[in-house]
């Protein structure tokens, strides 16, 4: 199946297209390489990908219309794995027009270049908790209004999901909108609080540490990628599921896992809480189970472990050049 993976040099993304990639999938994956983030990590991710002879990259950017409808054209994908966003809910305070555009009207040129192709059989969208701002019904479920999003991030998220609504009604589109909650693992986000708490405790960098019981329901890539592929391969009309492990881990135990496994301690400066900031997230996912037949494996333990294990490697990698 030949599919398009929006933002393959990211940190899921890049999971997701060297699933896809490996199980012999035909692999298009687009990205910006936007600086977000130090560009040299998506060119390793993009560097990892090339391996597949049946991965291509296409550099380019969501936002261009005619780039979109150009590709698809060409293309003619069967589905579409749209991944690619500006992630980040704190940079999203000071830039909220740089994620509407991003978030919201490139996932409609992704859409509309789709429908003007044609034989598009499936269009499944990266999502986020953040959208369930701070509901009082917990755990998170996507029955849930999810109207007062409390950052330009997760509304430009709930506008696409609800874009994607309009298109499935009126043009038949396939939509799959996948709530993901607190991804973390090899090749994470360095924005993160997993990638900035491992390189504390590596490199002693301080780190901020915001007030807060904060409560996230972290999520291991391999256990979110499976969920992904698995709506690739499900045209389900029109859906909203979320992608947890529901069972939400507090802030203060995840980093007292990865201190004790480094036998080290993390250099955090407390913080005030930000209003960005939910204090927790918490998925049901028995729609996950029913539609997806999603059951997360990796406990949180074995998730840090995994995780801090891979940032050792790394960072002996690019020490050794
Ligand atoms: N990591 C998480 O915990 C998490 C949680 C909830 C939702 N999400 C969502 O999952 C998706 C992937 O997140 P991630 O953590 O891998 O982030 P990431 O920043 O590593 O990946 C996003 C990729 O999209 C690319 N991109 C951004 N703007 C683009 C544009 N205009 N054109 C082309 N490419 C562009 C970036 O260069 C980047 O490589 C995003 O949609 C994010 O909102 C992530």
């Amino acid at each position: 199946m030949k599919i398009l993976v929006t933002g393959a040099a990211g940190f899921i993304g890049g999971h997701v297209a060297e699933a896809l990639a490996k199980r012999g999938d035909e692999v298009v994956g687009l990205d910006n390489f936007n600086d977000y983030y130090d560009p040299a990590k998506k060119r390793r991710n993009a560097q990892r990908l090339k391996k597949y002879p049946n991965f291509r990259l296409a550099e380019a950017d969501i936002r261009n219309r005619e780039q979109m409808f150009a590709l698809f054209a060409e293309e003619k994908f069967v589905a579409v794995a749209h991944i690619a966003a500006m992630a980040g809910v704190r940079n999203a305070v000071a830039k909220p027009a740089l994620y509407v555009n991003v978030n919201l009207n490139g996932s409609q040129n992704l859409m509309d270049a789709a429908l003007a192709a044609g034989g598009l059989e499936n269009f499944v969208c990266a999502s986020t908790s953040s959208i369930y701002g701070n509901t009082k019904t917990l755990p998170f479920v996507e029955s849930d209004p999810c109207d007062r999003p409390i950052q330009p991030y997760a509304a430009s998220k709930r506008a696409a999901e609800m874009l994607g609504y309009s298109y499935h009604y009126l043009y038949k589109l396939n939509f799959t909108a996948l709530r993901f909650f607190t991804v973390y693992g090899p090749h994470g986000r360095p924005d993160m609080m997993p990638y900035l708490l491992a390189e504390s405790i590596y490199k002693g960098v301080q780190i901020p540490l915001y007030e807060g019981d904060m409560r996230r329901d972290w999520t291991y890539v391999e256990d979110t990628v499976k969920g992904v592929v698995t709506a690739i391969d499900r045209p389900l009309g029109y859906e909203i599921i979320n992608l947890g492990r529901g069972e939400p881990v507090a802030l203060a135990d995840f980093i007292d896992k990865l201190e004790h496994l480094a036998g080290r301690k993390a250099n955090l400066i407390s913080k005030p809480k930000l209003a960005a900031d939910m204090y927790v997230t918490y998925a049901d996912i028995s729609k996950a189970r029913r539609l997806l037949d999603f059951k997360p494996s990796i406990s949180v333990d074995e998730g840090v472990k995994r995780f801090w294990d891979w940032y050792q490697k790394e960072q002996a990698e690019l020490a050794s050049g």
